[in-house]
């Protein structure tokens, strides 16, 4: 039984740990080739062992995703080696602290912004520069967050990052999308059990205030992440262009 992205070439950033390598799992179980990139080496060692011990396709590239020549280096490795990239998921994030404006230092402001945004925007443009010249198009998938929807679910660079990027998803879904083939949507998670909590320091007060006041939030797995991320990538999803999907167990139903 042939599975729903066989043969399919994808990049996913920040592959190495939670969400992203949950997708490139079952990218792969699903018949994916699957480009394992991220900027820890030893993490993509893993998860690309992990996936071919299981009969998948995987290799891994170490690239930092907010360097433009790491970036350009990593779609041209995947051209080199695969030939296509039929879908990118631009997946790697960072957290900001929960600073709040005042508390966010230019640098810091930067750095979140250079993994969250640019990274995407350049993986993005180099993608579709590939894509353009492949008669099947191609998928893009952001991973965006609620805090990409709302206020106060991070702080004031993350929550502009991932407002931005669901911008810029939908920009590349109308324009590419309706002329030529290529399809972007984003994914927009609540609480999911990954290490980016584990990244946390010295956490700002008044951040953590705002946030807090919002309550308590279910906890999803990466599992959860990627099954939706697998809709978005296949035929399942043709017709679904330029959409964000919230994934948070109900967190802001209410
Ligand atoms: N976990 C959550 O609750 C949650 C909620 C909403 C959105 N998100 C988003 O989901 C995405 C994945 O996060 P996760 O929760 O799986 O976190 P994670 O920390 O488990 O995984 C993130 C991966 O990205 C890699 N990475 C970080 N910066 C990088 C860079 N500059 N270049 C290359 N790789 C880099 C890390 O090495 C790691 O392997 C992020 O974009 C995050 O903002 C997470």
């Amino acid at each position: 039984m042939s599975g729903k992205l066989e043969g399919r070439v994808a990049i996913i950033t920040g592959s190495g740990s939670g969400m992203g390598k949950a997708i490139a799992s079952l990218y792969a179980s699903e018949g994916a080739i699957v480009m394992i990139a991220d900027f820890n080496e030893a993490a993509i060692n893993e998860t690309v062992k992990e996936i071919t011990d299981a009969g998948g396709k995987a290799s891994g590239f170490v690239a930092d995703m907010s360097k433009e020549n790491d970036i350009i280096d990593l779609v041209q490795a995947t051209v080199e080696r695969y030939d296509h990239v039929n879908i990118l998921v631009n997946n790697a994030g960072i957290l900001d602290n929960f600073r709040t404006v005042t508390n966010t230092s230019t640098n810091d402001w930067n750095r979140v912004l250079a993994v969250n945004l640019n990274g995407p925007y350049m993986a993005s443009r180099e993608a579709i520069n590939v894509m353009l010249d492949q008669p099947d198009g191609g998928v893009i998938i952001n991973t965006a967050s609620v805090g990409g929807l709302f206020g106060v679910r991070g702080g004031a660079a993350y929550t502009a990052s991932k407002h931005g990027i669901i911008g810029l998803t939908q920009n590349i879904a109308g324009t590419y999308g309706i002329y030529n083939n290529i399809r972007a949507n984003a994914i927009a998670p609540g609480g999911v059990e990954t290490n980016l909590t584990n990244t946390i320091k010295d956490p700002d007060e008044l951040g953590m205030k705002a946030i807090s006041a919002l309550g308590p939030s279910p906890m999803g797995k990466p599992e959860e992440i990627a099954k939706v991320a697998l809709f978005l990538a296949s035929d399942d999803s043709s017709f679904v262009n330029g959409a964000v999907v919230t994934v948070d167990g109900g967190l802001t139903a209410s």
